[in-house]
């Protein structure tokens, strides 16, 4: 509301999206702070795009999304990892100039063990003109975001977006039902001595990053390494918490699987959102050669390597993957 009020043209059709993702926010942290008790736990049985197995609650998350969406009026198409289409608008609905991509459910693996979760987002504006939004409003660099963000349902629920000018988190009040500025202007520490990644890839690493990794596990205390070592294996959580303290998270390429030899994390509605985040907090998202901001996607779930954390952290990552050291 601040912001729209800084821009006089503003329609406030942003604020009204914004408020709508809120929305679905609020109902699926419901749904997973009881999942226990509800029988939303456990497998479909289908298989998504991804080749994954769905759970109930990646379903749920992606209706609700879906929906809030949908009725929110202010877009014209949208993408999601659940869906290996775009997802168009039924006819009677009223269009916007909104395109969002999300991943309706980050983390599914942990949630049967309660383990943090999350939602990420990422809001365009269209490049089409006409009814529908098309695939090319989807495929759109992450430098050309309106905005970005996430929710992370852990002990408490947060919501933290951007729309490039810095980073605000909004923690949920359950007894009364909205998010409340928590965490005004978010700044990632600039540098950080702990590193988030699935160790138990190793011998599928790049030697880059197999070099990288056993530099950060030598004794120095100079340099204060080695680093601490932190992995919850949900995106979301292993982000919020490099953002808040600093350090860095690498899901890198390796030769685990000739299906996804770039890694397991999607550019569109992964790594291009957190990236705008990190970056407007004062960090940096890198494939390790190139900003994550400036890959030009061509599909929809394409993956992409992702190294992304405290500015001198991913750099000094960058120099191993560029083949400086
Ligand atoms: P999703 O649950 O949306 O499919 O994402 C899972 C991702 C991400 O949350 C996490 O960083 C990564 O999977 C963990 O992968 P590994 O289990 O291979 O470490
Ligand atoms: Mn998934
Ligand atoms: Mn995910
Ligand atoms: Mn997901």
């Amino acid at each position: 509301m601040e912001q729209q009020r800084d821009y006089p043209e503003a329609t406030g059709d942003f604020t009204g999206l914004l408020t709508q993702i809120a929305l679905a926010a609020k109902i699926i942290s419901r749904e997973v702070n009881k999942a226990g008790l509800v029988n939303i736990l456990g497998f479909t049985g289908e298989k998504n795009v991804q080749g994954e197995a769905v759970k109930k609650l990646d379903i749920f998350a992606n209706e609700k999304m879906i929906d809030a969406l949908t009725y929110s009026g202010h877009v014209c198409v949208m993408g999601s990892e659940e869906d290996a289409e775009p997802i168009a608008l039924p006819p009677e609905v009223s269009r916007g100039n909104y395109v969002v991509m999300f991943d309706p459910l980050d983390g599914s693996s942990n949630i049967e063990a309660a383990i943090t979760i999350g939602t990420i987002f990422s809001i365009h504006r269209r490049l089409s003109s006409g009814a529908d939004g098309t695939l090319e409003d989807l495929l759109q660099p992450g430098h050309k975001q309106v905005a970005a963000g996430y929710v992370v349902y852990g002990s408490s629920t947060m919501m933290v977006y951007t729309t490039g000018q810095g980073v605000d988190g909004f923690t949920l009040d359950p007894s009364v039902g909205e998010f409340l500025l928590s965490h005004p202007n978010i700044r990632t520490p600039e540098r950080g001595n702990t590193y988030s990644a699935n160790e138990g890839n190793y011998q599928y690493w790049h030697p880059e990053m197999q070099r990288y990794m056993d530099h950060i596990h030598e004794k120095d205390p100079a340099s204060k390494r080695p680093y601490a070592s932190r992995y919850v294996g949900s995106l979301v959580a292993d982000f919020h918490r490099t953002l808040l303290y600093g350090g860095v998270f690498l899901y890198p390429a390796d030769s685990k699987d000739p299906k996804t030899p770039t890694g397991k994390l999607r550019l569109l509605y992964e790594a291009s959102p957190l990236a705008m985040v990190i970056q407007a907090a004062g960090g940096k998202a890198s494939t390790g050669t190139e900003n994550i901001l400036d890959v030009q996607p061509n599909k929809l779930h394409q993956r992409v390597p992702l190294v992304i954390g405290s500015r001198a952290e991913v750099e000094l990552a960058e120099e191993f993957f560029q083949g400086n050291r």
